[in-house]
């Protein structure tokens, strides 16, 4: 069973002249352990794929269902459950918080969660290790590099262990060479189990992906 389907999904921004059909009669099945790379021009609707594919969003049109179960049927509470547990975002500019330390952004979608102070540090420590961060724990985000920031955002994404990782140009800030780094480290999480589709401009980076949406005034080619 798919984990993610889109059926006949479409997204209108604004109203009246303002209006932009973003995405067309989109259909996508996203299966466990899929790694999705998703390509296109600029405003062709990657980022709105994207976040309708997190569930950050809500299509104007068709059906989006996760597990199977149709999200229309979900209550507030339970599409909130699957956003935080089942979901991770990625972001271009890592999205870090430049006051806290690398561990205290790393642990911080754990808080609203019942767990010790010491179960966090674990887990905080696998991944960091993991990821090949371990010493950089103390530091804020400025005094660390692209590469080991985007590598912090990871293991923040990792630690609610989601199943689907979703990253919007991860590579976007770095230099090749690092991207593509930072590619073979998500084709490991990947190999690990868990699904992962990336927004890339990047040809080379796409090819580390095993499926590819092409998109292109909002309708997708897969
Ligand atoms: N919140 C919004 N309100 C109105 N229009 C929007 C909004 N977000 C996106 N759009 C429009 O929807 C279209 C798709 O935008 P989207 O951000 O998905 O493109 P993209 O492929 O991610 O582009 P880029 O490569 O530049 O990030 C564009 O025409 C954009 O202007
Ligand atoms: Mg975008």
């Amino acid at each position: 069973m798919a984990i993610i389907e889109l059926r006949n999904v479409g997204k209108t921004y604004g109203k009246g002249e303002c209006e932009t059909e973003a995405l067309k009669n989109v259909n996508i099945k996203i299966d466990e352990g899929d790694f999705w790379s998703i390509m296109g021009p600029s405003g062709s609707g990657k980022s709105t794929l994207l976040n309708i594919l997190g569930c950050m969003d809500k299509p104007s049109e068709g059906e989006y269902l996760f597990n199977g179960k149709s999200i229309e049927k979900y209550s507030v509470d339970e599409l909130s459950y699957v956003r935080n547990t089942h979901i991770s975002f990625v972001f271009q500019h890592f999205a870090l918080l430049n006051d806290y330390s690398v561990f205290d952004n790393i642990i911080l979608p754990l808080n609203c969660k019942k767990m010790t102070s010491s179960d966090k540090k674990n887990k905080a420590e696998y991944y960091m290790k993991q990821l090949g961060i371990e010493s950089l724990g103390k530091k804020k985000p400025s005094q660390i590099s692209g590469g080991q920031q985007q590598r912090v955002a990871i293991a923040r994404a990792l630690i609610t262990e989601p199943d689907v990782i979703l990253a919007d140009e991860p590579t976007g800030a770095l230099d090749q060479k690092t991207g593509e780094e930072l590619m073979k480290l998500l084709k490991e999480i990947n190999i690990q189990g868990k699904t992962i589709i990336v927004v890339t401009h990047d040809e080379k980076i796409a090819n580390v992906a095993s499926k590819r949406i092409y998109i292109e005034d909002g309708i997708c080619h897969i």
